[in-house]
């Protein structure tokens, strides 16, 4: 798919990245798919972290490896996706994982790139290069208009601070 925008950052820490994707979640419109690229340890799962507080969030939000699909309360509702373990097995277990509810809220896809279709697919990539304590690149690139509001909007923001 075509890359409409791209916008790009550096992250030297974990909190850094929450606080990223805390204010990226101001952005949020209901039906918003963003995935989360990214090696092990990269920080999607931070990076979710702090995009569940910016849609106030309350509950904790891990890794959803085991459930495969989180559900959260906030300002939109959050599913949180990890297709991790879906390599391979993708199609069977795929439909479960696409569910009309989510056009009410935000999805957020772990590993969204293991996956063609519609399940993987997104308005904005979260691409994380990097681990252990390295800064962090994180560069987004819109895929849809959906997307590119992130990306206008976070440009916007950083532009005055
Ligand atoms: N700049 C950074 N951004 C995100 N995480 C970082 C950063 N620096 C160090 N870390 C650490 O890297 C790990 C990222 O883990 P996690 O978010 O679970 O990764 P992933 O979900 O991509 O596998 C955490 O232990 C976090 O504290
Ligand atoms: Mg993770």
């Amino acid at each position: 798919m075509s890359e409409l925008a791209s916008w790009r950052t550096a992250s030297a820490s974990a909190a850094a990245t929450r606080a990223l994707a805390e204010r990226l979640a101001t952005f949020a419109r209901p039906g918003d798919r963003i995935a989360l690229l990214g090696d092990l340890g990269a920080g999607k799962t931070q990076f979710a972290k702090g995009f569940a507080r910016g849609l106030g969030v309350t509950g904790v939000v891990n890794s959803p490896s085991f459930t495969l699909m989180a559900e959260y309360r906030g300002r939109l509702p959050l599913f949180h996706l990890d297709l991790y373990r879906l390599a391979g097995t993708a199609d069977a277990l795929a439909g479960g994982l696409l569910d009309e509810r989510q056009l009410d809220g935000v999805s957020l896809i772990e590993w969204a790139d293991r996956l063609d279709g519609p399940v993987g697919s997104a308005d904005l990539e979260v691409r994380i290069e990097g681990g252990g304590d390295d800064t962090r690149t994180i560069r987004l690139v819109a895929r849809t208009a959906a997307g590119l509001r992130y990306v206008e909007g976070i440009r916007d923001v950083e532009r005055v601070a």
